[in-house]
Protein backbone atom coordinates (compact mmCIF):
# COMPACT_ATOMS: atom_id res chain seq x y z
CA UNK A 1 0.00 0.00 0.00
CA UNK A 2 1.38 3.27 -0.77
CA UNK A 3 2.23 5.68 2.04
CA UNK A 4 2.12 9.26 2.59
CA UNK A 5 5.28 11.25 3.33
CA UNK A 6 8.10 11.26 0.99
CA UNK A 7 7.33 8.30 -0.95
CA UNK A 8 4.97 7.26 -3.44
CA UNK A 9 1.61 7.10 -3.15
CA UNK A 10 -2.43 7.57 -4.50
CA UNK A 11 -4.29 5.39 -6.95
CA UNK A 12 -1.25 5.23 -8.80
CA UNK A 13 0.36 2.89 -6.44
CA UNK A 14 3.67 4.83 -7.52
CA UNK A 15 3.48 4.35 -11.26
CA UNK A 16 3.38 7.27 -13.74
CA UNK A 17 -0.38 6.49 -14.73
CA UNK A 18 -0.25 9.37 -16.88
CA UNK A 19 2.00 10.69 -19.30
CA UNK A 20 2.20 13.81 -21.43
CA UNK A 21 4.31 14.32 -24.08
CA UNK A 22 4.54 18.27 -25.12
CA UNK A 23 6.06 17.12 -28.60
CA UNK A 24 6.92 21.12 -29.14
CA UNK A 25 6.00 24.07 -27.90
CA UNK A 26 5.94 25.90 -31.43
CA UNK A 27 1.84 26.18 -32.44
CA UNK A 28 0.26 28.05 -35.29
CA UNK A 29 -1.86 30.20 -32.71
CA UNK A 30 -1.01 32.67 -30.31
CA UNK A 31 -3.85 32.42 -27.45
CA UNK A 32 -4.48 34.71 -24.75
CA UNK A 33 -4.32 32.03 -22.12
CA UNK A 34 -1.29 30.07 -23.38
CA UNK A 35 -0.18 27.88 -20.31
CA UNK A 36 2.94 27.41 -22.28
CA UNK A 37 5.80 28.99 -20.63
CA UNK A 38 6.20 33.18 -21.41
CA UNK A 39 9.76 32.26 -22.68
CA UNK A 40 8.57 29.10 -24.64
CA UNK A 41 10.63 30.33 -27.85
CA UNK A 42 14.35 29.47 -26.13
CA UNK A 43 13.38 25.77 -26.20
CA UNK A 44 12.99 25.82 -29.99
CA UNK A 45 16.60 24.47 -30.74
CA UNK A 46 16.60 21.29 -28.14
CA UNK A 47 13.52 19.59 -28.97
CA UNK A 48 14.35 15.48 -28.61
CA UNK A 49 14.77 13.83 -32.01
CA UNK A 50 12.17 11.31 -32.83
CA UNK A 51 14.25 8.47 -31.38
CA UNK A 52 14.20 9.95 -28.19
CA UNK A 53 10.95 10.34 -27.79
CA UNK A 54 10.43 6.45 -28.26
CA UNK A 55 13.19 6.06 -26.03
CA UNK A 56 10.61 8.18 -23.56
CA UNK A 57 7.52 6.04 -24.71
CA UNK A 58 8.84 2.49 -23.79
CA UNK A 59 10.43 3.53 -20.67
CA UNK A 60 7.34 5.01 -19.57
CA UNK A 61 5.45 1.84 -20.10
CA UNK A 62 7.79 -0.39 -18.57
CA UNK A 63 7.39 1.68 -15.84
CA UNK A 64 3.70 0.90 -15.81
CA UNK A 65 2.37 4.47 -17.34
CA UNK A 66 -0.90 3.59 -19.38
CA UNK A 67 -2.08 6.64 -21.18
CA UNK A 68 -0.14 8.73 -22.84
CA UNK A 69 -1.22 12.40 -24.33
CA UNK A 70 0.54 14.11 -27.41
CA UNK A 71 0.51 17.54 -26.85
CA UNK A 72 2.23 21.28 -27.34
CA UNK A 73 2.13 23.78 -28.44
CA UNK A 74 0.63 21.96 -31.56
CA UNK A 75 1.69 18.18 -31.51
CA UNK A 76 0.75 17.94 -35.40
CA UNK A 77 4.27 20.48 -36.03
CA UNK A 78 6.21 17.34 -35.52
CA UNK A 79 6.29 15.19 -38.79
CA UNK A 80 7.11 11.93 -36.77
CA UNK A 81 3.77 12.09 -34.64
CA UNK A 82 2.61 9.50 -36.26
CA UNK A 83 5.26 7.62 -35.88
CA UNK A 84 4.94 8.24 -32.12
CA UNK A 85 1.63 7.14 -31.60
CA UNK A 86 2.42 4.16 -33.92
CA UNK A 87 5.22 2.98 -31.35
CA UNK A 88 3.06 4.11 -28.12
CA UNK A 89 -0.38 2.00 -29.54
CA UNK A 90 2.02 -1.03 -30.33
CA UNK A 91 3.20 -1.10 -26.46
CA UNK A 92 -0.71 -0.65 -25.21
CA UNK A 93 -0.99 2.85 -24.58
CA UNK A 94 -4.52 4.61 -24.62
CA UNK A 95 -3.43 7.12 -26.86
CA UNK A 96 -4.81 10.91 -26.98
CA UNK A 97 -3.36 13.96 -29.27
CA UNK A 98 -4.12 17.29 -27.38
CA UNK A 99 -4.50 19.95 -30.77
CA UNK A 100 -5.55 23.38 -31.81
CA UNK A 101 -6.64 21.34 -34.98
CA UNK A 102 -4.50 23.77 -37.22
CA UNK A 103 -1.93 21.00 -39.05
CA UNK A 104 -4.93 18.04 -39.03
CA UNK A 105 -5.75 17.56 -42.64
CA UNK A 106 -7.85 14.16 -43.86
CA UNK A 107 -4.85 12.56 -45.09
CA UNK A 108 -3.03 13.14 -41.51
CA UNK A 109 -6.11 11.71 -40.01
CA UNK A 110 -6.23 8.60 -41.83
CA UNK A 111 -2.47 8.14 -41.18
CA UNK A 112 -3.22 8.75 -37.15
CA UNK A 113 -6.15 6.44 -37.39
CA UNK A 114 -3.97 4.12 -39.55
CA UNK A 115 -1.36 4.59 -36.35
CA UNK A 116 -3.86 3.99 -33.38
CA UNK A 117 -4.64 6.73 -32.24
CA UNK A 118 -7.48 6.19 -29.81
CA UNK A 119 -8.78 9.85 -29.25
CA UNK A 120 -8.75 13.81 -29.92
CA UNK A 121 -8.96 16.28 -27.76
CA UNK A 122 -9.48 19.91 -30.19
CA UNK A 123 -9.25 22.73 -28.74
CA UNK A 124 -11.82 25.75 -29.47
CA UNK A 125 -12.59 29.13 -28.53
CA UNK A 126 -15.73 29.82 -29.04
CA UNK A 127 -19.16 29.66 -30.94
CA UNK A 128 -18.36 33.01 -32.42
CA UNK A 129 -15.79 33.76 -35.20
CA UNK A 130 -14.58 37.12 -34.47
CA UNK A 131 -14.42 36.14 -30.49
CA UNK A 132 -12.77 32.77 -31.29
CA UNK A 133 -10.35 34.58 -33.70
CA UNK A 134 -9.69 37.61 -31.06
CA UNK A 135 -9.04 35.15 -28.43
CA UNK A 136 -6.49 32.67 -30.69
CA UNK A 137 -4.87 35.59 -32.03
CA UNK A 138 -5.22 34.53 -35.55
CA UNK A 139 -7.97 33.40 -38.03
CA UNK A 140 -8.54 30.06 -37.68
CA UNK A 141 -12.18 29.43 -36.36
CA UNK A 142 -13.13 28.07 -39.81
CA UNK A 143 -10.70 25.77 -40.44
CA UNK A 144 -11.42 24.13 -36.74
CA UNK A 145 -14.84 23.74 -37.91
CA UNK A 146 -14.02 22.08 -40.91
CA UNK A 147 -11.08 19.92 -39.00
CA UNK A 148 -13.74 18.92 -36.34
CA UNK A 149 -16.30 17.92 -39.01
CA UNK A 150 -13.37 16.02 -40.49
CA UNK A 151 -12.08 14.14 -36.59
CA UNK A 152 -15.76 13.03 -37.21
CA UNK A 153 -15.70 11.37 -40.40
CA UNK A 154 -12.83 9.36 -39.20
CA UNK A 155 -14.61 8.27 -36.18
CA UNK A 156 -12.46 9.49 -33.07
CA UNK A 157 -14.27 10.14 -30.14
CA UNK A 158 -13.60 13.83 -29.48
CA UNK A 159 -13.64 16.15 -26.69
CA UNK A 160 -14.15 19.85 -27.41
CA UNK A 161 -12.03 21.73 -24.74
CA UNK A 162 -12.99 25.31 -24.52
CA UNK A 163 -10.94 27.57 -22.20
CA UNK A 164 -13.82 29.45 -20.72
CA UNK A 165 -12.93 33.10 -19.91
CA UNK A 166 -15.63 37.03 -19.29
CA UNK A 167 -14.94 36.86 -23.30
CA UNK A 168 -17.08 33.92 -24.04
CA UNK A 169 -18.40 32.66 -21.25
CA UNK A 170 -21.81 34.22 -22.72
CA UNK A 171 -21.69 32.00 -25.47
CA UNK A 172 -22.05 29.15 -22.92
CA UNK A 173 -25.27 27.37 -24.88
CA UNK A 174 -24.11 28.37 -28.59
CA UNK A 175 -21.52 26.70 -27.89
CA UNK A 176 -22.77 23.64 -26.21
CA UNK A 177 -25.06 23.66 -29.70
CA UNK A 178 -22.60 23.88 -32.11
CA UNK A 179 -20.42 21.15 -30.37
CA UNK A 180 -24.14 19.03 -30.33
CA UNK A 181 -24.84 20.04 -34.21
CA UNK A 182 -20.65 18.41 -34.21
CA UNK A 183 -21.44 15.27 -32.52
CA UNK A 184 -18.67 15.54 -29.86
CA UNK A 185 -19.08 12.86 -27.04
CA UNK A 186 -17.51 14.94 -24.55
CA UNK A 187 -17.60 19.10 -23.98
CA UNK A 188 -15.02 20.62 -21.96
CA UNK A 189 -15.86 23.96 -21.06
CA UNK A 190 -12.75 25.00 -19.24
CA UNK A 191 -12.64 27.55 -17.02
CA UNK A 192 -9.00 29.58 -18.00
CA UNK A 193 -6.59 28.22 -15.20
CA UNK A 194 -4.72 31.58 -14.60
CA UNK A 195 -0.69 30.49 -15.24
CA UNK A 196 1.75 32.11 -17.74
CA UNK A 197 0.28 33.86 -20.41
CA UNK A 198 -3.19 33.88 -18.76
CA UNK A 199 -1.85 35.21 -15.44
CA UNK A 200 -0.74 37.66 -17.73
CA UNK A 201 -3.69 38.88 -18.81
CA UNK A 202 -6.28 37.65 -15.62
CA UNK A 203 -7.52 40.93 -15.17
CA UNK A 204 -9.03 40.70 -18.51
CA UNK A 205 -9.91 37.07 -18.57
CA UNK A 206 -11.32 36.33 -15.47
CA UNK A 207 -15.51 35.88 -15.22
CA UNK A 208 -16.94 37.39 -12.28
CA UNK A 209 -19.33 35.24 -9.71
CA UNK A 210 -22.53 36.00 -11.35
CA UNK A 211 -21.46 35.45 -14.59
CA UNK A 212 -20.12 32.07 -13.67
CA UNK A 213 -23.24 30.94 -11.60
CA UNK A 214 -25.53 31.79 -15.22
CA UNK A 215 -23.35 29.91 -16.87
CA UNK A 216 -23.44 26.71 -14.85
CA UNK A 217 -27.55 27.02 -14.98
CA UNK A 218 -26.99 27.13 -18.84
CA UNK A 219 -25.01 24.01 -18.58
CA UNK A 220 -27.47 21.62 -15.89
CA UNK A 221 -30.40 23.12 -18.33
CA UNK A 222 -28.49 21.37 -21.37
CA UNK A 223 -27.39 18.61 -19.35
CA UNK A 224 -30.88 17.51 -18.88
CA UNK A 225 -32.04 18.52 -22.05
CA UNK A 226 -29.28 16.40 -23.81
CA UNK A 227 -29.40 13.34 -21.67
CA UNK A 228 -26.57 10.84 -22.31
CA UNK A 229 -25.92 12.34 -26.15
CA UNK A 230 -23.01 14.42 -24.78
CA UNK A 231 -21.08 14.77 -21.51
CA UNK A 232 -20.70 18.31 -20.34
CA UNK A 233 -17.36 19.21 -18.07
CA UNK A 234 -18.14 22.61 -16.31
CA UNK A 235 -16.01 23.16 -12.76
CA UNK A 236 -16.33 26.59 -11.09
CA UNK A 237 -12.94 27.60 -11.00
CA UNK A 238 -11.17 27.77 -7.56
CA UNK A 239 -10.56 31.22 -7.37
CA UNK A 240 -14.51 31.01 -6.16
CA UNK A 241 -14.36 27.84 -4.21
CA UNK A 242 -12.81 28.83 -1.50
CA UNK A 243 -10.55 25.48 -1.61
CA UNK A 244 -8.06 24.21 -4.33
CA UNK A 245 -7.93 21.82 -6.40
CA UNK A 246 -6.05 18.11 -5.70
CA UNK A 247 -3.87 19.27 -8.84
CA UNK A 248 -2.27 16.43 -10.75
CA UNK A 249 -3.57 14.60 -8.09
CA UNK A 250 -0.58 15.61 -5.44
CA UNK A 251 2.81 16.32 -6.88
CA UNK A 252 4.77 13.49 -8.99
CA UNK A 253 2.02 11.04 -7.55
CA UNK A 254 0.65 9.71 -10.77
CA UNK A 255 1.39 12.32 -13.68
CA UNK A 256 4.07 12.82 -15.85
CA UNK A 257 5.18 15.68 -18.22
CA UNK A 258 7.91 15.45 -20.56
CA UNK A 259 9.00 18.95 -21.92
CA UNK A 260 10.06 19.47 -25.77
CA UNK A 261 13.60 19.81 -24.29
CA UNK A 262 13.49 16.08 -22.59
CA UNK A 263 12.60 17.75 -18.87
CA UNK A 264 10.77 16.26 -16.67
CA UNK A 265 8.05 17.75 -14.96
CA UNK A 266 5.71 16.95 -12.49
CA UNK A 267 2.76 18.98 -14.08
CA UNK A 268 2.85 20.91 -17.61
CA UNK A 269 3.63 24.35 -15.32
CA UNK A 270 6.52 23.00 -13.00
CA UNK A 271 9.14 25.52 -15.14
CA UNK A 272 7.68 28.21 -13.48
CA UNK A 273 8.95 27.17 -10.45
CA UNK A 274 12.79 28.01 -10.88
CA UNK A 275 13.98 27.19 -7.42
CA UNK A 276 13.84 23.78 -8.86
CA UNK A 277 15.71 22.11 -11.55
CA UNK A 278 14.09 19.37 -13.79
CA UNK A 279 16.43 16.48 -14.50
CA UNK A 280 16.38 15.83 -18.31
CA UNK A 281 15.82 12.43 -19.79
CA UNK A 282 18.95 13.05 -21.75
CA UNK A 283 20.86 12.46 -19.05
CA UNK A 284 18.86 10.36 -16.43
CA UNK A 285 16.47 7.41 -16.71
CA UNK A 286 13.09 7.69 -16.40
CA UNK A 287 12.89 5.21 -13.29
CA UNK A 288 15.61 7.57 -11.22
CA UNK A 289 13.93 10.91 -11.94
CA UNK A 290 10.60 9.52 -11.47
CA UNK A 291 11.92 7.75 -8.18
CA UNK A 292 14.49 9.71 -6.97
CA UNK A 293 15.38 13.18 -8.35
CA UNK A 294 14.92 15.27 -5.72
CA UNK A 295 12.39 18.11 -8.13
CA UNK A 296 9.64 15.03 -8.23
CA UNK A 297 10.57 14.20 -4.26
CA UNK A 298 10.09 18.22 -3.57
CA UNK A 299 6.36 18.41 -3.01
CA UNK A 300 5.88 14.28 -2.74
CA UNK A 301 3.67 13.29 0.01
CA UNK A 302 2.92 15.86 3.02
CA UNK A 303 6.03 16.21 4.71
CA UNK A 304 7.32 19.11 2.64
CA UNK A 305 3.77 21.27 4.13
CA UNK A 306 3.80 24.32 6.20
CA UNK A 307 0.75 25.27 8.10
CA UNK A 308 -2.19 25.66 8.02
CA UNK A 309 -2.05 22.92 5.46
CA UNK A 310 0.21 20.70 7.80
CA UNK A 311 -2.24 20.04 10.76
CA UNK A 312 -5.11 20.14 7.99
CA UNK A 313 -7.69 17.59 8.08
CA UNK A 314 -8.09 18.10 4.77
CA UNK A 315 -4.46 17.40 3.08
CA UNK A 316 -5.31 13.95 2.06
CA UNK A 317 -8.05 15.33 0.02
CA UNK A 318 -6.39 18.37 -1.91
CA UNK A 319 -2.65 18.02 -1.26
CA UNK A 320 -2.17 21.74 -0.61
CA UNK A 321 -3.47 22.92 -3.58
CA UNK A 322 -0.94 23.50 -6.37
CA UNK A 323 2.29 24.10 -5.99
CA UNK A 324 2.73 25.93 -9.16
CA UNK A 325 -0.13 28.66 -8.33
CA UNK A 326 1.34 29.37 -4.52
CA UNK A 327 4.74 30.32 -6.51
CA UNK A 328 3.02 32.36 -8.98
CA UNK A 329 0.44 34.08 -6.09
CA UNK A 330 3.10 34.32 -3.37
CA UNK A 331 6.61 33.86 -4.25
CA UNK A 332 6.73 30.37 -2.57
CA UNK A 333 5.90 26.81 -3.77
CA UNK A 334 5.77 25.39 -0.59
CA UNK A 335 3.10 27.59 0.46
CA UNK A 336 -0.56 26.73 0.85
CA UNK A 337 -2.63 27.39 -2.94
CA UNK A 338 -3.89 30.87 -1.86
CA UNK A 339 -7.24 29.69 -3.55
CA UNK A 340 -7.56 28.28 0.05
CA UNK A 341 -9.57 30.24 1.98
CA UNK A 342 -7.39 29.09 5.30
CA UNK A 343 -4.55 30.54 3.48
CA UNK A 344 -2.69 33.42 4.95
CA UNK A 345 -2.30 34.98 0.99
CA UNK A 346 -5.86 34.34 0.29
CA UNK A 347 -6.37 38.13 -0.01
CA UNK A 348 -4.26 37.68 -2.94
CA UNK A 349 -7.31 35.76 -4.82
CA UNK A 350 -10.76 38.04 -3.30
CA UNK A 351 -8.45 41.00 -4.60
CA UNK A 352 -8.22 39.16 -8.25
CA UNK A 353 -11.76 38.32 -7.66
CA UNK A 354 -12.55 42.18 -7.16
CA UNK A 355 -10.77 42.86 -10.30
CA UNK A 356 -12.75 40.80 -12.23
CA UNK A 357 -15.86 42.84 -11.86
CA UNK A 358 -14.30 45.83 -13.14
CA UNK A 359 -15.53 46.87 -16.63
CA UNK A 360 -13.29 45.89 -19.72
CA UNK A 361 -13.14 49.51 -21.13
CA UNK A 362 -10.97 49.88 -17.44
CA UNK A 363 -9.25 47.06 -17.62
CA UNK A 364 -5.66 46.87 -20.13
CA UNK A 365 -5.32 45.07 -23.54
CA UNK A 366 -5.11 41.14 -24.23
CA UNK A 367 -1.36 40.48 -24.23
CA UNK A 368 -1.29 37.54 -27.08
CA UNK A 369 1.57 35.16 -27.38
CA UNK A 370 4.47 35.98 -28.57
CA UNK A 371 8.26 35.27 -28.84
CA UNK A 372 8.84 38.86 -28.31
CA UNK A 373 7.33 38.86 -24.83
CA UNK A 374 10.62 37.27 -23.53
CA UNK A 375 12.28 40.39 -24.65
CA UNK A 376 10.19 42.15 -22.41
CA UNK A 377 8.11 43.44 -25.69
CA UNK A 378 4.30 43.34 -25.73
CA UNK A 379 2.80 41.89 -28.80
CA UNK A 380 0.92 44.50 -30.98
FE1 LIG B 1 -6.19 22.02 1.63
FE2 LIG B 1 -4.14 23.23 2.89
FE3 LIG B 1 -6.47 24.50 2.58
FE4 LIG B 1 -6.30 22.44 4.26
S1 LIG B 1 -5.23 24.42 4.47
S2 LIG B 1 -7.96 22.81 2.80
S3 LIG B 1 -4.84 21.12 3.12
S4 LIG B 1 -5.07 23.84 0.94
FE1 LIG C 1 1.89 22.62 -11.26
FE2 LIG C 1 -0.57 22.56 -10.13
S1 LIG C 1 0.00 23.17 -12.19
S2 LIG C 1 1.30 21.75 -9.34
Amino acid sequence: MPKVGSELRLDGEGKPIWVLLELTYQCPLQCVFCSNPVDFDRYREHELSTDEWKGVIRDARKMGAMQIGFSGGEPTLRKDLEELVCEANDLGYYTNLITSGIGLTSKRLAALKEAGLKHIQLGFQSSDRDTANMLAGVESFDRKLSVAKEIKIHGFPMVLNVPISRHNIAQVPEIIELASEMGVEYLELANVQYYNWALLNRDQLLPTREELEWAESEVNKARERLGDAMTIFFVIPDYYEGRPKACMNGWGSIHLTIAPDGSALPCSQARSIDTLEFPNVREHSLEWLWRESPTFQKFRGDAWMKEPCRSCDEREKDFGGCRCQALLLTGDAANTDPACSKSPHHHLIQQAVQQSAIPDKHVGSLIARSSSHRLGRKAT
